[in-house]
Formats: structure tokens, C-alpha cells, sequence
């Protein structure tokens, strides 16, 4: 059987215990802690930055999946590698020189990630998607918490999914936003193998069984048969 990688976002938990958030993580078996950073500029809301993310790289035993919601990631893509970032994914919208930068992450020996907004064609990845060990497909608009689940993102993830086969490439397709037991089966069946969940996960006075019910939700959604998820996680 297939497994799905999960990445709960810190983004819904009391920023005064962040890393009680990531022990409950931890002890609910996630894979990955989903760190969205956001700048103000390119969404319209402020998070947190690189020192923060390496007081979590010192309590945290999980990889760090940093989401770079910022303008000019090139600009300071490399604070986020220096403050431990295991990987790195960016926005295509706000990188015109996204082969470079996703370069510049694999050479700090990060993985990396680009990520697309709700109305940016999937289309767009096709030529970098052999560079990419995974996409992010923003299945909200990125910039808060606890939102809605936009419904064609499932459409977009199958699209994509054909792509990668298409390309030949190894990228895992993680999806962002509005992921709840209901969504995860939907995103799952459509090719996704790595779920980011904040509020349905930290949203709970019970983290770690919210955690179970997604993952068990979407891997009962897997398709039979299906290829292992790439080493995205066992390699870092
Ligand atoms: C939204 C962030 C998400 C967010 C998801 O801009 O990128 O990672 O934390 O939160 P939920 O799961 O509550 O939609
Ligand atoms: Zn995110």
C-alpha cells in the first residue's frame, strides 16, 4: 500500500507553544511540519520568518516543508536554506527566474518546491517539472488559514498528475489548503500524495487523532496498485 505524507501546517497552532505543536506533530506520526512564511506583499498577511524557522529546526526531528509565500524569493531564498529548511518551495507567480532558483535550492542541498495559485494554469510547470521533487498546488488562496477548499483544484491536481507522467518526472504533488477528511480522499484519488493541514489538524482539542482521521481518510483513497511516494522524505 501506497502511504501519503503529512505535513501539518503550524500556521493554525498557538504560536505562544510552537514547539508543543511539533511534538503533538511528531507523536501523531507526521511526516513532514509545513512552515508558511508570508511576507505581506505577495499575500496579504505576515507570518514568520528565518529566525524562528531555526528555533524550530532545533526542536524539531521532522524535516521543515518551508512554503515561501514572498515577492523576489530570490532575494532571500538563501536565509531560509541557512535557517535549516529541508525543503524549500516557492511560488511561480512571484519567481520569473524560477530554473535558477530551484537550482540554487538543490545546490544548498534542499529539496525543492514550486508552488501555483488557484488560477495559474498547470501547464506553466511543464518544462521545470524535471527539476522539481514536488508541487504544490494551492487548493485555497494562499494567505490565511481555515478556509474553504476550492473544488476544481481537484481537476487541476489529476491535470497536473497526467503532466508529471507525461514529463517523466519524480515530483510528488502536495495540495494546500482546505484539506479535511472530506477533501483529502478527493485530492488523493486525483494523484496527490502529500497533504498539508492546518486548522483540521490544530484546529482539534485532539491534534494527533485529527491527524489519523485525514491520513486514514486519504489513504483509503489511494488507487490500488499505485507507484511508492518518491523518496522526498526518506532522502532528507
Ligand atoms: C495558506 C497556507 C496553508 C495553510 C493551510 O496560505 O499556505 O499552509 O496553513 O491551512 P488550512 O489547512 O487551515 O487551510
Ligand atoms: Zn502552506
Amino acid at each position: 500500500m501506497d502511504r501519503i505524507l503529512m505535513a501539518p501546517s503550524i500556521l493554525s497552532a498557538d504560536f505562544t507553544r510552537l514547539a508543543d505543536a511539533i511534538g503533538l506533530a511528531e507523536r501523531a506520526g507526521a511526516d513532514l511540519i509545513h512552515v508558511d512564511v508570508m511576507d505581506g506583499h505577495f499575500v496579504p498577511n505576515l507570518t514568520i520568518g528565518p529566525p524562528v524557522i531555526k528555533a524550530l529546526k532545533g526542536v524539531s526531528a521532522l524535516p521543515l516543508d518551508v512554503h515561501l509565500m514572498i515577492d523576489n524569493p530570490e532575494a532571500t531564498v538563501e536565509w531560509y536554506l541557512d535557517a535549516g529548511a529541508d525543503m524549500v518551495t516557492v511560488h511561480a507567480e512571484a519567481a520569473p527566474h524560477l530554473h535558477r532558483l530551484v537550482q540554487v535550492i538543490r545546490a544548498a542541498g534542499a529539496k525543492p518546491g514550486v508552488s501555483i495559485n488557484p488560477a495559474t494554469p498547470v501547464d506553466v510547470l511543464r518544462d521545470i517539472l524535471p527539476d522539481l521533487d514536488s508541487v504544490l498546488v494551492m487548493s485555497v488562496n494562499p494567505g490565511f488559514g481555515g478556509q474553504s477548499f476550492i473544488e476544481p483544484s481537484v481537476g487541476r491536481v489529476a491535470r497536473l498528475a497526467a503532466l508529471i507522467r507525461e514529463t517523466g518526472s519524480a515530483a510528488v504533488i502536495e495540495v494546500d489548503g482546505g484539506i479535511t477528511v472530506e477533501t483529502a480522499p478527493l485530492v488523493v484519488a486525483a494523484g496527490a500524495r502529500m497533504l498539508v493541514a492546518g486548522n483540521a489538524v490544530f484546529g482539534y482539542p485532539d491534534p494527533i487523532a485529527a491527524l489519523a482521521r485525514i491520513r486514514t481518510a486519504a489513504e483509503d483513497a489511494l488507487p490500488g496498485g499505485s507507484q511508492p511516494t518518491t523518496g522526498v522524505v526518506d532522502s532528507l
